[in-house]
């Protein structure tokens, strides 16, 4: 199609419009977030709201600056830490999880995404997050925003959760090899300010000349879902 393409247009976007978040360095930064951080922020992302994360996720860190300080916390601590943030096996596989990035990979983590997913509490989403984010892997993330993302920018018809595999080979295919984190949390922002669930802002949206599923009139209704 003529013009840019559509990372550019959705990098560019998040240039402008992206939200300056406690675990991101600035958009095209010639650096990489600390990998803990990262890790940090994704596990309590995964069920947890931006909002109710921001005052915990820095409490959290000054708590426990390093993931070797995290390991070497009585668990009973960081389950009171955790309190209200609720999923409380996240916080026992959290706190494996840093007793076995320190103890068994000398306080780092691994760089890859199989590595990562060797780890307590690490599953397909994170791990691909953590490698994407933190380690400028070519990794594609998917969570609920992006699933919807895809699902309208390609108009597909395919109903949730049969359209897992394809959502993620088309990120996939859209990832920048030189900004695989800018990007996936680029599609996190436009999925939570633009592309939401319901009245979708598709008159303020960078991409909305190359969406089939704004073109099919079917922005508002994807993706579909199974019935239960
Ligand atoms: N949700 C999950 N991961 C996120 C991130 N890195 N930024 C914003 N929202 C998120």
């Amino acid at each position: 199609s003529a013009g840019p393409a559509i990372a550019e247009k959705l990098l560019a976007w998040y240039g402008r419009e992206g939200r300056s978040l406690p675990w991101r360095i600035p958009p095209g930064a010639d650096e990489t977030p600390d990998p803990y951080k990262v890790w940090l922020s994704e596990v309590m992302l995964q069920q947890t709201t931006v909002k109710a994360v921001l005052p915990r996720y820095g409490r959290f860190l000054r708590r426990w600056p390093r993931v070797e300080d995290l390991a070497a916390a009585p668990l009973g601590d960081v389950l009171a830490e955790w309190a209200g943030l609720g999923y409380y096996a996240r916080a026992r596989n959290l706190h494996a999880c840093a007793v076995a990035v320190a103890e068994e990979h000398g306080g780092r983590f691994p760089a890859t995404e199989a590595g990562l997913k060797q780890l307590p509490g690490i599953g397909d989403y994170t791990a691909a997050a953590i490698a994407a984010i933190a380690f400028n892997e070519p990794a594609a993330p998917v969570d609920g925003n992006i699933e919807r993302v895809m699902t309208r920018l390609f108009a597909l018809k395919t109903p949730l959760p049969e359209a897992k595999p394809e959502i993620k080979a088309l990120a996939a295919s859209l990832t920048p090899k030189d900004r695989p984190g800018d990007f996936a949390q680029c599609l996190m922002d436009l999925g939570a300010q633009i592309c939401t669930p319901k009245r979708p802002a598709c008159g303020l949206c960078p991409i909305r000349a190359d969406c089939a599923g704004y073109a099919e009139g079917l922005a508002e209704v994807l993706p579909y879902k199974a019935a239960k």
